[in-house]
């Protein structure tokens, strides 16, 4: 309970906290005078302090936990703020886009590993585990592969032979550099009855595929952490539900199944998912490792204070929900910046997702981050990180 206490402390660092109790007064008291407005005194209206005004990664040390965040790589090439700023921050990197199949094998055969190989060799530079970002995902795959399914050139067995293939390639390049790897990534529908999506994977070799491409990783890689990754299964829901049964199967079946990734792609218009521990707590009775794998809150802008302390509370609480769970082994952002973030892009209006501003400066969904990790007691160092 202490400890449940003191991180909620953390997360309602955004705000006051007010208990107004039965009013025993006869006449209405008058009215006090409205306090002075703050001082702006440091970057989002608060004063860090020597002992919490340290890198993310310094401050989740304590805790066993990894925490990181996704990397664009040309940025990583071209701006020396962003790698500057990645490499302090960040304990654990995620390629955001080149180690998906279309970037790593546009050609059939021939394999484009230039960057994804410069993402590792930064990560090795810089003591940061790398979280291997995705085998199987139905989006950014190869237009060969698309379209020779489309027009049946290539057929159920030979899809079967090039998935195989495919995840064996990638996992023994990276044998013993990839910590984890997003397996298959996003593998159930959004509605009421969740079931699996029917991407061509699940068409042409049915199922059970989930539970192939866990076994073919395991087969290149022993030692790698094999994840199933999803959005919008933060909080306890019937796509949340329709993963716990689907990982409690695959440990029955002894699978290869290590961990689930929660994306944490938040927005404020939305209800925020404060039953994450819950939702967490029963992936860890499973024996299975958790991790917040691509977090961001985004809002319609313009930026108010109203909106930067929802989102300050946002992260803070996938963040506790991290912490109270024994076996969550990592808290990635999925970008650092709102300098390079995907959400400008793909939402109209939308924007501002992450902990740093487009100047690479703190925002204060970062302070609270800090506060978190800073002020959270009990902490778990056997997470496995
Ligand atoms: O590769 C082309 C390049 O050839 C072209 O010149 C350029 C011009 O815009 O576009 C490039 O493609 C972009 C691609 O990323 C690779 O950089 C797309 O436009 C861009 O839309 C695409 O977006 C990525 C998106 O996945 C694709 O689905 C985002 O950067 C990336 O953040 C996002 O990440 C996903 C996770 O993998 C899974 N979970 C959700 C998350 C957010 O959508």
């Amino acid at each position: 309970m202490k400890k449940l206490r003191i991180i909620m402390v953390g997360a309602l660092a955004a705000g006051a906290l007010y208990v107004v109790g039965p009013s025993t007064a006869t006449a209405a008291p008058a009215p006090r005078a409205l306090p002075a407005a703050q001082p702006k005194t440091g970057p989002g209206w608060h004063s860090p302090t020597p002992t919490t005004d340290l890198p993310l990664r310094v401050l989740a040390r304590r805790h066993g936990l990894g925490v990181g965040t996704a990397i664009n790589v040309t940025a990583l090439a071209n701006d020396t703020a962003y790698r500057e700023r990645a490499a302090r921050e960040f304990s654990a990197v995620t390629a955001e886009n080149v180690m998906k199949w279309e970037s790593l094998e546009p050609t059939r055969g021939q394999y484009n590993w230039g960057p994804a190989d410069e993402l590792v060799a930064f990560a090795q530079r810089n003591g940061q585990k790398i979280h291997g970002h995705t085998l199987l995902w139905h989006n950014q795959l190869p237009a060969w592969l698309t379209e020779g399914v489309a027009d049946g050139s290539i057929d159920s067995a030979e899809l079967r032979r090039i998935v195989k293939n495919h995840i064996t390639t990638v996992v023994k390049r990276y044998r013993g550099k990839v910590r984890s790897w997003d397996v298959v990534n996003e593998a159930f529908t959004d509605d009421a009855n969740p079931v699996l999506r029917d991407t061509i994977f699940r068409q042409h070799l049915g199922p059970d595929y989930i539970a192939d491409a866990l076994r073919w990783a395991h087969a290149a890689d022993p030692t790698a952490k094999l994840f199933l990754n999803d959005y919008a299964i933060d909080g306890i829901n019937p796509k949340s539900t329709a993963y716990y049964e689907l990982a409690k199967e695959l440990r029955k079946r002894r699978v290869p199944l290590h961990g689930i990734g929660f994306q944490g792609h938040l927005d404020l218009q939305y209800p925020l998912p404060i039953d994450a521990p819950q939702n967490l707590a029963r992936f860890d009775r499973l024996g299975l490792e958790t991790a917040f794998t691509e977090v961001d809150v985004r809002y319609f802008l313009p930026t108010d204070t109203y909106k930067e302390a929802g989102q300050v509370g946002s992260f803070n609480t996938l963040l506790s929900a991290c912490l109270l769970t024994p076996k969550c082994v990592m808290f990635t952002v999925w970008g650092f910046t709102d300098k390079y973030s995907w959400v400008p892009e793909w939402f109209e209006g939308q924007g501002a997702a992450t902990p740093f501003d487009e100047n690479l400066q703190p925002k204060p969904a970062y302070r609270g981050l800090q506060q978190v990790l800073a002020v959270a007691s009990d902490p778990n160092r056997r997470r496995g990180f």
